[in-house]
């Protein structure tokens, strides 16, 4: 028989944002394999072994949980936010499917959390309150061109954006580039929300109009989430300001 392998999200950094069910794998699991960050936003036992590991490295994190849950260990894959976007339950996917026929017999359990674009939303109002969609701006795994194409097809479509991994220090230019592309089909006015670091001590919540929108705003702690033709500010006297996309399409023409 197989251990389990647990693949779990924090949420974006919140305690209260890990879900109940998260918490029970973390409690039925003995080693934990993730990105160090994460890991540490656990509170283990003294017999529950951390493997941290840098980020860039998933395949192989991967790759030993799967080794170590086939063994009979009970493992915790650990990522931010939700494990299935833009994270580990992807890359453990990767591993069984092109791994040793007995990884596919491994107990595999992956538990749902709060993605970032979430907890961004419900901070600033509803921008995704119609149809959205979310994209990595990292061009590690992926062409640029096929970013920008995209981006361009989802702006024409009239669709809310959350863009992860916005900028990088080896990714500087790309955020700003991207922002010049949506301006080529959505109105100056568009909202744009910097959201940083949702959830925890150091969150920052900015709203700019595309038009104005810089790229310096943003560092890898934030998801940005571009609105769509439809998506409107409320001005709130002595509180922040609302945004969000009504459920509704005004202009069906768009
Ligand atoms: C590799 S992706 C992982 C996403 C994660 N699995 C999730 O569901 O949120 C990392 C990106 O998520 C976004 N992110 C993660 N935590 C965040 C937070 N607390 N506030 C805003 N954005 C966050 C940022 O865009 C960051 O560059």
């Amino acid at each position: 028989m197989t251990g389990k392998l647990f693949v779990i999200g924090t949420g974006p950094g919140n305690p209260d944002q890990m879900t109940p069910e998260a918490l029970g794998a973390v409690a039925a699991s003995t080693e934990f394999f993730g990105y160090f960050p994460y890991i540490d936003r656990l509170n283990l036992r003294p017999d529950q072994i951390k493997v941290a590991s840098d980020n860039r490295e998933e395949l192989n994190r991967a790759q030993t949980a799967l080794i170590r849950a086939a063994a009979g260990v009970n493992v915790c894959v650990v990522s931010g936010g939700d494990p299935g976007v833009f994270a580990m339950a992807a890359a453990v996917c990767e591993a069984i499917d092109a791994g040793p026929d007995d990884w596919k017999s491994v107990d595999l359990v992956i538990v749902p959390g709060v993605t970032a674009m979430l907890a961004v939303a419900a901070r600033i109002g509803a921008p995704l309150g119609h149809d959205f969609c979310a994209i990595s701006l990292s061009d590690n795994l992926k062409p640029w061109e096929i970013i920008e194409k995209r981006l361009r097809l989802v702006s024409e479509a009239g669709l809310v954006i959350a863009l992860y991994n916005p900028i990088s220090k080896a990714r500087p230019w790309q955020l700003g580039k991207a922002f010049e592309i949506l301006r080529e089909t959505l109105p100056a006015t568009t909202p744009v929300i910097f959201g940083r670091a949702a959830g925890r001590p150091d969150e920052r919540m900015l709203v700019m109009a595309l038009g104005e929108a810089a790229a310096e705003r943003a560092d890898m702690a934030t998801c940005v989430v571009i609105g769509s033709p439809e998506t409107r500010i409320i001005e709130r006297p002595g509180l922040p300001e609302l945004v969000y996309t009504p459920r509704f399409l005004k202009d069906a023409s768009r």
